[in-house]
């Protein structure tokens, strides 16, 4: 059966071209980046995550000074690695749980002339890092939906998402930090209505001071997933929030900083 999508107002059609995205999404390959510093053409692997539209406003959001020793928690492809090197970093570390982290974010690294600053691992949140790492800045974009829209959504092709809610994940990073960025150092965090913002934005105001919101995003989500079993149980329990917004769904995304006291 041709299943590709036909015409954009036909909610079979694009329910086609959702399904036919989280395919192509799934496969790895070439990824362009058309972000700040883009385009970029990055490698993916099977298991790498594809950056997304929170990657471009994460990297938009980013302050990175010259000098900066910078932690990339999450960083898939590398490229917000690629990116803290790019605005002066002068040690950049990337860990990600996903398997073959790190080839493909040392490759793009050094396809994009910054591998001689960057490192990458492969593990835990900050369990790999070097004994010496003592950051200016933490990146701290992990996988924070819940674990049930991590699978339905296809967008991890790890299956590991941020835990039952999508914020556990999120707050165990920001109780890491405690250990690894220096006081005064900045912490670069994502949340959203697709998991529990709330015991995040908390968690990180407990954590952090002067915890501060940088941007907001509505963000339309395929509708195959805004109607899955998973995404309404989820709303029906409070845990994310979905907009309506004409025949779409929409949720919403926002980029914060904070300081370590
Ligand atoms: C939303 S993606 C962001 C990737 C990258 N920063 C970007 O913008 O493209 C979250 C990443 O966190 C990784 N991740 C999930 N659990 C992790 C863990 N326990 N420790 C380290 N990374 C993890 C996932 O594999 C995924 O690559």
């Amino acid at each position: 059966m041709d299943d590709s999508p036909k015409d954009p107002q036909d909610p079979q059609d694009r329910r086609a071209a959702d399904r036919q995205q989280q395919q192509e999404l799934q496969m790895g390959g070439m990824f362009t980046w058309r972000g700040r510093f883009g385009p970029m053409d990055l490698d993916l692997s099977e298991h790498t995550f594809s950056p997304s539209t929170v990657s471009v406003l994460m990297a938009d959001a980013l302050e990175v000074e010259a000098g900066d020793t910078v932690i990339d928690a999450g960083c898939g492809s590398g490229i917000l690695s690629i990116i803290a090197a790019k605005l002066g970093a002068s040690r950049v570390v990337g860990i990600d749980i996903a398997r073959d982290t790190v080839a493909v974010a040392s490759s793009n690294a050094a396809k994009y002339g910054v591998g001689d600053v960057t490192e990458f691992y492969q593990g835990d949140l900050f369990e790999p890092l070097p004994e010496d790492v003592e950051a200016d800045v933490v990146i701290g974009d992990v996988s924070g939906i819940p674990d049930e829209l991590a699978v339905e959504s296809g967008w991890f092709p790890g299956r590991n998402g941020g835990g039952p809610r999508g914020s556990e994940l999120p707050i165990r990073m920001l109780e890491g930090v405690r250990r690894i960025l220096r006081p005064g150092g900045r912490v670069f965090l994502p949340t959203g209505t697709l998991q529990d913002e709330n015991a995040i934005v908390s968690n990180a105001r407990e954590l952090l001071d002067r915890v501060t919101k940088l941007v907001e995003r509505r963000i339309p989500i395929p509708n195959a997933l805004a109607e899955s079993q998973a995404a309404m149980d989820l709303v029906k329990r409070k845990v994310i929030e979905l907009t309506p917004r004409g025949s779409r769904f929409t949720w919403t995304a926002r980029v914060w900083v904070g300081a370590r006291p």
